[in-house]
């Protein structure tokens, strides 16, 4: 997962392989809530693993519930509708699919076992509406009280034991704001439904109904034969009672291969973007996307848990569409929009007013800031795609979606920032991964920053924390020319066979896990360090043919989505297009002191005077060898370090890096 504070997508130009979806969030936490009221135990397949998953299962634990792991399954002991603890404060977070079930439940077992439970989320949690939920369970005679603002979280709930409810009259539920409100108490009364059938009646017309039907769908599967009348009204039959199913597989997520399914629509040029885990099978309502896609121009095929999108209509087609049946996949057509041929137009999306942000006034501000032109209403949204895209940075509003569907705007020939872009961590921890294992751009589009220097100027240390904070690749150059010069060492090759040394080179089986280099199978990474290593390493990098035989490894590292490199001449040999260069000096007695340092802190016996002689011999090597000398580039900032910090020498560096964006 990127934690960086911002996510720099360069270019991108045509996607294609396969991506493995991670499970539906909305599955998810259904399956988790109903085996934790059900008795006995139930063995959870391919759960989805982010942040609403595990304040569910937080939730679930402290409630009494057993969990444990292995591997991709989860085993779910639960609470067979007998509460266990009848006192518990629960964090859900953001997670709406957390805090509605759970608030219907908790207040149902509360109203009959006794309990008090406390129930609360982020600030933005407390921001979306409960206040339907609420009336209804009141109505039922549960003790519901909003801590905070009317109608919204914190709640409160309270019951004594042996307490009654209302069940014989119909519970009206209002279906307009939000259905999980309605699928809150579905999956909720069974609890209380021994004794007689138990009529759910929707008020206004029921939104997002897909999602009601995945409700339904899992309740079977947990013993609930839910009885369904038109849309408006539901009964749960006389003696229901949850029995687990044993065993419950979760499909991938709808909404999540939404990306993917543009993805392939956008940019499937030469071959199909592959989507595994979710096919034309699923059960969920987002799955209809697709025919979205398709009426944009996507050509897709599919079946059982999978599906494969092309490129098929381009540019894209603009398209006018109630979207009240997709709400979350419909976020990826706003984005699709931007390279159709005309204006779309996505109606009947008022819900996304009261999702983890208001999505409506989120996507026109940055579809905006893209260049976009945006018409927003109550709602609706239409987009109308500019000439050419200008480069921005996008405001992700701890929005997993937002900042998952904006990625998809880097087709179109800027780069594009993604602010905050681990809160994908919602529901698609590895989605950037995802994705930068389906695109491909020109190797000239990827940024790259060099960092060359003298050795022991500390541009090791700088350029893996300058590639740490913007999630980019890093190579340490010297690590070649050091493993080299370690295998030439071991089989005994001299420092002056050019063949033998450039032959070495050219099959070095180097690899990097980790941040660690590794030498086939064996780590290297502290033998590499090693002192006389470094010499032998200055020795045989003066060789042409072995600096010609490493050159295509260390290109090989500029990757999606950018690259940080430090040596002696990655800027001026390897990339001399990069992007910033840095020539990273101090003075002869720091670098000494600091080498100093860091061998005694390792129990390495050393002598200041010693090293200083060593290193300006090293220096006067790389400085005066016929190929690639030790020099700054002609363009490159130099720095020198004598006086800074490592902070602040990546704080420079950071803000040279700013102003060679184009992201104002
Ligand atoms: O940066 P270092 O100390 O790990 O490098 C070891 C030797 O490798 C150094 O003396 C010179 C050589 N080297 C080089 O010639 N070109 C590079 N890009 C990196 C290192």
């Amino acid at each position: 997962m990127y934690t960086t504070r911002f996510l720099d997508l360069p270019p991108f130009a045509q996607a294609a392989g396969t991506v493995r979806l991670p499970g539906s969030k909305s599955i998810s936490n259904r399956v988790l809530l109903l085996a934790g009221l059900s008795a006995g135990t139930t063995e959870v397949h391919d759960l989805l693993d982010s942040d609403d998953t595990q304040v569910m299962l937080a939730a679930l634990e402290q409630l009494g519930c057993r969990l444990e792991r292995s591997g991709s399954v989860l085993r779910i002991t639960g609470l067979g509708g007998r509460l266990a603890v009848h006192e518990a404060q629960l964090f859900l977070g953001n997670a709406g699919t957390a805090m509605r079930p759970l608030t219907a439940a908790l207040a149902l077992l509360a109203a009959t076992q006794g309990g008090d439970f406390a129930l609360s989320g982020v600030p933005r949690m407390h921001e979306r509406p409960i206040g339907d939920l609420v009336d209804a369970l009141r109505q039922l005679g549960c003790e519901v009280d909003c801590t905070g603002t009317p109608g919204y979280p914190p709640l409160r709930l309270r019951g004594q034991p042996g307490g009654r409810l209302h069940t014989a009259q119909p519970i009206r539920v209002r279906g307009d704001v939000s259905s999980q409100f309605l699928t809150a108490l579905l999956l909720a009364l069974p609890l209380v439904a021994a004794d007689g059938e138990i009529v759910v009646e929707v008020e206004g017309e029921l939104i997002s109904k897909p999602y009601v039907e995945i409700t339904l769908n899992l309740l079977a599967r947990f013993g609930i034969a839910v009885r369904r009348e038109g849309w408006q009204r539901f009964v749960i039959p006389a003696g229901s009672a949850y029995r687990s199913p044993g065993r419950v597989h979760v499909e991938g997520d709808a909404s999540s291969a939404s990306y993917f399914v543009a993805l392939g629509a956008i940019a499937g040029v030469d071959a199909p973007v592959r989507i595994e885990g979710v096919g034309t099978d699923s059960i969920q309502g987002d799955i209809r996307f697709i025919e979205a896609a398709q009426a944009m121009g996507a050509e897709v095929t599919g079946g059982p848990g999978f599906l494969e999108v092309r490129r098929g209509a381009w540019p894209l087609k603009a398209i006018t569409l109630d979207c009240n049946h997709i709400p979350d996949a419909a976020m990826t057509l706003a984005v699709m929009a931007l390279y159709a041929c005309g204006s779309t137009r996505l109606t009947n999306i008022a819900s996304w007013r009261v999702k983890e942000t208001d999505r409506i006034a989120a996507m026109a501000a940055e579809l905006r800031k893209l260049g976009a032109g945006v018409l927003e209403g109550a709602d609706f949204i239409e987009i109308t795609p500019p000439a050419a895209l200008t480069p921005a940075a996008i405001h992700t509003y701890d929005d997993h979606r937002v900042a998952m569907c904006f990625s998809l705007a880097a087709f179109a020939g800027v780069p594009v920032r993604i602010l905050d872009p681990k809160c994908v961590a919602k529901t698609f921890p590895d989605y950037f991964e995802a994705l930068f294992d389906l695109v491909c751009t020109g190797v000239e589009a990827v940024p790259v920053i060099t960092v060359d220097g003298p050795t022991a100027s500390g541009k090791g240390t700088l350029a893996s924390a300058v590639a740490k904070a913007l999630g980019y690749h890093f190579l340490d150059s010297g690590a070649v020319y050091r493993a080299t010069a370690l295998t030439a060492m071991r089989i005994g090759v001299a420092p002056d066979d050019e063949a033998s040394l450039a032959r070495i080179a050219a099959t070095l089986p180097l690899h990097f896990i980790g941040g660690d280099a590794h030498l086939g199978d064996e780590n290297v990474a502290d033998a590499l360090r090693a002192e006389d290593v470094g010499a032998m390493a200055s020795k045989v990098s003066a060789w042409p043919a072995v600096r010609e035989a490493l050159r295509q490894l260390q290109l090989s590292f500029r990757r999606i989505p950018g690259l940080v490199a430090d040596g002696r001449d990655m800027g001026t040999v390897i990339f001399p297009s990069a992007t910033l260069k840095v020539f990273l000096t101090a003075s002869a007695a720091t670098r000494a002191e600091r080498r100093y340092k860091q061998l005694i802190s390792k129990g390495i016996p050393a002598n200041i005077s010693t090293l200083r002689a060593e290193l300006e011999a090293r220096d006067e090597r790389d400085r005066n060898r016929s190929v690639a000398p030790l020099k700054p580039a002609e363009d490159a900032l130099l720095l020198d370090n004598s006086e800074l910090t490592v902070e602040a020498s990546m704080a420079r560096v950071l803000e040279a890096w700013e102003q060679r964006r184009p992201f104002g």
